[in-house]
């Protein structure tokens, strides 16, 4: 959709009066009109390397979620302040797993006598707080486009991993890229007594998914995958690893956003893409390869934004520049100390990761 000039004028020129104190990281499902003014744009794995990337600039807009600007705040000195445009922007999965809910359940671990054994991996999309408990038990954070790495890295430390909070991105890699078994997963369940799960169940597994999920990657059904094939012959379908197993196992080629990108750059002329991703990064995706008459489609019949990635609109990015070139430091994401050098800690584990 075409954006408001006056707003894009606004926009541009506090951009350019801030100069080098501002460095605008943007995340792919954010909406073309705030995508273009990013000095950055990547998965959640690139934009938490790249946060570190300008120690000059004072101010790192983020224009994606929280936990993303949480995560910078923690991979950049004090001296960085990052700041969310809308502090409305955070993510259903990550809330799916409170500091509370995951204490609890390393109790029942406990009791069980399997906690010494079980490595933590925490997806990204997490609050600091779980990446604190991550890094506090030894464990490593991991993005869609490591996951298989972190998840042989905590193998070498122990037996057993407890992954949380998307028991979709836990179950497709232990399956699809570790060969494991649907049956070496289980499934806790923070609304359940004990999770749901006998101390039997827990001795045997070896992943524990944490049960949260994506509720935009969660509307892909085996269905879509069905449909697409029947009307487009010949696509490739293309899924972001937040999709349902039975989804992702349909698929044909499976990754994160950078991925989904990098992977069309490459596809040859007249190929066929259906991509089960978020809509705003596809459409996109779909404009862009037009030309080179490459057909990009959405997997899904109905449309699906990421919601709260979209309240990221321009209205709100102007505002966050016009207040930062007038010096008021507005909608700060600073992660408390202490819970700081624990999230650091499994943060850079990641980044270590072979
Ligand atoms: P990636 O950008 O790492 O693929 O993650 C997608 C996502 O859902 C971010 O919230
Ligand atoms: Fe969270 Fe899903 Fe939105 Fe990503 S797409 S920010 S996982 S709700």
């Amino acid at each position: 959709s075409p954006s408001d000039p006056d707003l894009v004028e606004r926009a541009r020129a506090a951009k350019e009066k801030l100069g080098d104190k501002v460095f605008v990281l943007g995340h792919h499902y954010q909406r073309d009109e705030v995508i273009q003014f990013a000095d950055v744009t990547g998965d959640s794995f690139k934009l938490a390397r790249d946060a570190a990337a300008r120690p000059e600039a004072e101010y790192i807009v983020f224009c994606g979620v929280h936990f993303m600007a949480e995560s910078a705040d923690i991979l950049t000195g004090d001296e960085q302040k990052v700041v969310l445009p809308d502090l409305a922007a955070g993510c259903s999965m990550a809330d799916m797993a409170t500091a509370e809910q995951v204490a609890e359940c390393w109790d029942v671990l406990t009791e069980a006598g399997v906690a010494q054994a079980t490595v933590p991996v925490s997806y990204m999309n997490s609050s600091a707080d779980i990446k604190a408990f991550t890094g506090k038990h030894g464990g490593t954070i991991c993005t869609s486009s490591n996951a298989k790495r972190a998840l042989d890295w905590a193998f070498e430390q122990g037996e057993k991993v407890l992954f949380l909070p998307d028991q979709h991105l836990g179950r497709n890699t232990a399956v699809r890229d570790m060969g494991m078994s649907l049956d070496d997963c289980v499934l806790y369940n923070p609304h359940k007594p004990n999770g749901g799960l006998t101390p039997d169940e827990l001795r045997a597994a070896k992943m524990i998914l944490w049960r949260g999920h994506c509720s935009v990657h969660g509307r892909f059904s085996l269905d879509s995958v069905n449909d697409v094939r029947e009307r487009i012959p010949g696509v490739n379908v293309l899924v972001h690893p937040e999709c349902k197993h039975e989804v992702v196992a349909a698929a044909d080629y499976v990754g994160s956003t950078e991925y989904i990108i990098k992977t069309l750059e490459a596809a040859p002329a007249g190929s066929k893409w259906a991509i089960g991703t978020e809509l705003n990064l596809v459409r996109r995706l779909a404009n862009r390869f037009a030309d080179e008459g490459k057909e990009i489609v959405f997997l899904d019949k109905t449309v699906c934004f990421c919601s709260t990635m979209n309240r990221i609109d321009l209205p709100h990015l102007v505002w966050a520049l016009e207040s930062l070139a007038e010096g008021n430091l507005v909608n700060r994401i600073q992660v408390d100390r202490e819970t700081e050098s624990f999230a650091k800690l499994a943060l850079e584990r990641m980044l270590a990761l072979p």
